[in-house]
């Protein structure tokens, strides 16, 4: 039935006919992994992470070696200058903790600072340069970490991350087309000149770029902890770099940066246990609420039109409700148990007609255009059976474009994932209202979805990049392991995705056959096929069962890599 389910589906054809060439082995039946398994979207990042285990680190020390390194080698995606969420299962304890390192915003950061003359939003104010800039929280995230879950100190967990910031690593084609892209943002300031045109000319495939600035940032990091990134030298060039540049940071806003640690949301769906990401996330709700909508239809049992119809109408209505409910909890009131009910989600799915679309022109809104962001995910599993899956972001292509002066920091341009003038798109065109408006110290929406599924028999680690449609492809990836889709084939599944507005289905390439393309446009959906890919998705897998260990990486991402290291 599973292999029916994939095959009649098309879209996981290809995937299911993959060979899965993951490192594995069989091992009599345990509570413990057999090894531990890394999957990030640069080999470098993979590796750090593995050196630090082999040091005798565990899966949070070996998170803050993969971060810090994925902050050096992709900074078009993530880095110290933004913030990020990790999803955390420690072991010892049986617990498992949501670590928020979402940025927050300053205080000068009201609504009308984002507004033109005549009223509009300044969408160059929103993603470009010291107003895009919320207050980082990923070096805070990583102190923390080593603090409170590592077994070995930041002078050790950072040392791959400093090494490869001081001898450099070689340039890849979507750092350099990324640069291409954002050029001309890039270049109006004085440490990003600096940094990216070292040489004279914009990064280049194969050259070594070296960020010294940034590895002794790293260093700073690792001596003195929060306070060596948000007070002193380090903190003071951050002021001074967002002031030159005609933004308003408090240096006590940037030292009483705060990590929180939240609940995970949690449901069940079909036997397996989900643990995602609770608000200021809004991918775990909406998560609990496509699933929810999904799990009234036995989705093997249908053909791949009207399966990817009815998934679509979850999606559409997951993410009508973001934009109006969900923001910050610490600042709104968020319904989540409403929202994230099975009462709430029958209601929901009592309004999908079974072959036709509902137009999200009968719900409140205004079109607007998807667009692509980078951020960045990694999964990780230890022997001792901790777990981290992370997603971390500086939110659009290189966030702000602007690196402070003499620290190697580029900040981020997460400022535009509030609602800055509710009713209006942001770049990801997707809106919010009052919940998501921004306020001092508050934290801004975001859609990144770090989550864990497991069953008596099977446990996942996954997430991926994606923007506003990183939630979609979280559920698809939830529904392929749920199939019987190996950690391999689970990755490399072209991902389709529907986010209420615009009202119409985007999909990559090889995603959606032409009959089933055809089927859906005669049940009235526009569909949008062979975008180009949008995700890197990463994920874990324990077969509790076999006790077999494996890790996916996307590979429409040349640089990523999944491994598994086993213990003798
Ligand atoms: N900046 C992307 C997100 O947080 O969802």
């Amino acid at each position: 039935m599973r292999k029916q389910w994939a095959v009649v589906g098309g879209w996981l054809l290809a995937a299911l006919l993959m060979p899965n060439v993951v490192a594995a082995v069989e091992r009599a039946a345990s509570r413990h992994p057999p090894g531990a398994a890394i999957a990030s979207a640069h080999v470098l990042a993979t590796d750090a992470g593995f050196e630090i285990l082999r040091a005798g680190g565990n899966a949070f020390d070996a998170a803050v070696a993969v971060s810090a390194t994925l902050s050096v080698v992709e900074p078009i995606s993530s880095g110290i200058g933004g913030g990020g969420f990790f999803l955390l299962h420690d072991a010892r304890n049986n617990r498992d903790v949501f670590v928020d390192a979402r940025e927050t915003a300053p205080e000068s950061a009201t609504p009308a600072a984002y507004l033109d003359k005549n009223g509009e939003l300044d969408a160059d104010r929103a993603t470009n340069g010291p107003w895009s800039a919320g207050i980082p929280g990923l070096p805070a995230a990583l102190v923390h970490l080593a603090q409170n879950y590592g077994k070995l100190p930041l002078k050790n967990t950072l040392a791959p991350a400093i090494r490869i910031a001081r001898s450099g690593f070689e340039i890849y084609p979507r750092l350099e087309s990324g640069y291409g892209s954002r050029r001309e943002v890039m270049e109006r300031y004085r440490g990003t000149r600096a940094l990216f045109l070292a040489d004279g000319t914009p990064p280049k495939t194969g050259e070594i770029f070296k960020q010294p600035d940034l590895a002794r940032t790293l260093e700073l990091l690792a001596a003195k902890g929060f306070d060596g990134f948000y007070k002193g030298e380090i903190g003071n060039k951050l002021l001074a770099a967002v002031e030159e540049e005609g933004g308003k940071w408090r240096a006590d806003e940037l030292a009483g940066y705060k990590i929180r640690e939240r609940d995970p949301l949690r449901l069940e769906y079909r036997g397996w246990q989900i643990t995602t990401a609770p608000p200021p996330s809004s991918g775990g709700v909406a998560l609990a609420q496509m699933l929810q909508i999904l799990e009234g239809w036995d989705l093997s049992k249908l053909d791949a039109a009207h399966r990817t119809h009815l998934i679509t109408e979850a999606m559409r209505r997951a993410y009508r409700d973001r934009t109006i409910y969900l923001g910050d909890p610490d600042f709104v009131k968020v319904p989540v148990a409403r929202l994230t009910s099975r009462d709430y989600a029958a209601g929901l799915r009592a309004t999908i007609h079974p072959d036709k679309a509902t137009p999200s022109a009968l719900l409140p809104g205004l079109p607007a255009p998807l667009e692509d962001d980078e951020t960045t995910h990694f999964s990780i599993m230890d022997v001792e059976g901790n777990r981290v899956s992370a997603t971390q972001t500086v939110n659009l292509v290189y966030g702000s474009g602007m690196v402070a002066p003499g620290t190697g920091v580029l900040l981020n341009d997460e400022m535009d994932d509030f609602a800055l003038k509710p009713g209006t798109p942001n770049a990801y065109g997707v809106m919010g209202f009052d919940a998501n408006a921004p306020a001092p110290g508050k934290r801004m929406l975001s859609s990144m979805t770090p989550s864990f599924m497991e069953s008596d028999t099977q446990l996942a680690v996954i997430g991926s990049k994606g923007g506003s449609r990183i939630i979609t492809q979280v559920l698809l990836a939830i529904l392929a392991h749920d199939a019987g889709l190996n950690a391999r084939q689970v990755a490399a599944l072209p991902r389709f995705h529907h986010q209420w507005m615009p009202d119409v289905i985007s999909a990559e390439p090889g995603a959606l056959d032409t009959d089933t393309i055809k089927a859906l446009q005669a049940m009235g959906h526009t569909v949008n096929a062979g975008e180009s890919p949008w995700g890197i998705l990463q994920t874990v897998v324990w077969d509790k069962q076999a006790n077999v260990l494996s890790a996916g990486t996307d590979p429409r991402n040349p640089v990523g890599k999944a491994g598994v290291v086993l213990t003798p």
